[in-house]
């Protein structure tokens, strides 16, 4: 059995988890023998990155947690997408030529409305859009997947942390029966304890790989410690798994960006909780069974 598998079940016969945590069921994370498998930005080896159709793809294959990145229009909207500019994965440039640098802050939300989404990435998504964050989670809803949303570039958005928690608890997910399928991370620890103080039933997490030394200050408001796989060790992940989170579970760590079976497979030896990978169905193949 999974180390994991097996604090899980000592917890559980001690019954002390139900007297300890305030949420319903902060555990997202299904504790068996695989690490969890997240498509990132959506399956996004297979359609656009962070679009609804990378979001179904995902879907299609059977994977039931999609990673996406939220952002901020200039009229305030949330929006999907990972880098602070629209150049990479949009048509931005051809619409709006006279609008460099193209930053997604400098545009309203109807402007990102128009824009092709899915050219970029082949010709059998053109015409794919940027979604808001309100499409995301229906298209999830509708899916019936779970959630771990990234809040990117904080700093460019002051007050991003209450709107997302408002959207979503506008469309339902911030329910108890959402609980078990949202993670909200950020690689600012500022913005991943802003959360946590103002939604405590959330399960969050902190990007990055910080030293196990500071650990005992982020276990204070966050469930998860996520780094890169290139950095990361089986004494790194196990020191981390020492800890105890925000709800009174050892912290997990879900890595990141792996898309190859080898480096799955060795990930998953070193006993991560998670695997964010934009292959999910390459990395849930390899770890079957490890
Ligand atoms: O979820 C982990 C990963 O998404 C963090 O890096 O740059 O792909 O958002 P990035
Ligand atoms: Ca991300």
């Amino acid at each position: 059995m999974h180390a994991r598998a097996v604090a899980a079940t000592t917890t559980a016969l001690l019954g002390t988890a139900a007297l300890l945590l305030p949420a319903p069921d902060v555990r997202a994370v299904e504790v068996g023998e695989q690490p969890t498998v997240i498509a990132h930005r959506g399956a996004s080896a297979y359609a656009p990155e962070n679009t609804l159709a990378a979001v179904d793809k995902a879907a299609e294959l059977g994977i039931s947690w999609v990673e996406n990145d939220v952002q901020r229009t200039r009229d305030g909207e949330l929006v999907v997408l990972h880098d602070d500019n629209l150049r990479r994965t949009t048509d931005v440039e051809e619409r709006f030529p006279d609008r460099a640098p193209w930053k997604v802050k400098d545009f309203t939300a109807a402007e990102i409305a128009l824009l092709d989404a899915g050219s970029w990435f082949g010709p059998a998504y053109a015409g794919a859009r940027v979604p808001t964050l309100e499409q995301f989670v229906h298209r999830i809803d509708r899916n019936r997947q779970k959630l771990l949303l990234e809040i990117k570039n904080p700093a460019l958005y002051p007050g991003i942390e209450k709107q997302t928690l408002k959207v979503l608890a506008n469309e339902d997910w911030l329910d108890r029966r959402h609980m078990s399928k949202l993670i909200v991370q950020s690689f600012s620890a500022d913005s991943v304890r802003t959360v946590h103080d103002l939604k405590p039933r959330i399960k969050t997490a902190l990007l990055g790989t910080p030293n196990v030394a500071d650990l005992a200050y982020y276990a204070q408001f966050t469930d998860q410690i996520n780094p890169s796989y290139s950095t990361i060790s089986a004494g790194y992940v196990s020191a981390v798994q020492a800890f105890t989170g925000a709800h009174d579970r050892p912290l997990e760590v879900f890595t990141w960006t792996v898309n190859d079976a080898e480096s799955a497979r060795r990930v998953a030896g070193y006993g991560v909780d998670g695997i964010i990978t934009n292959t999910p169905d390459v990395v849930r193949d390899a770890v079957e069974g490890s």
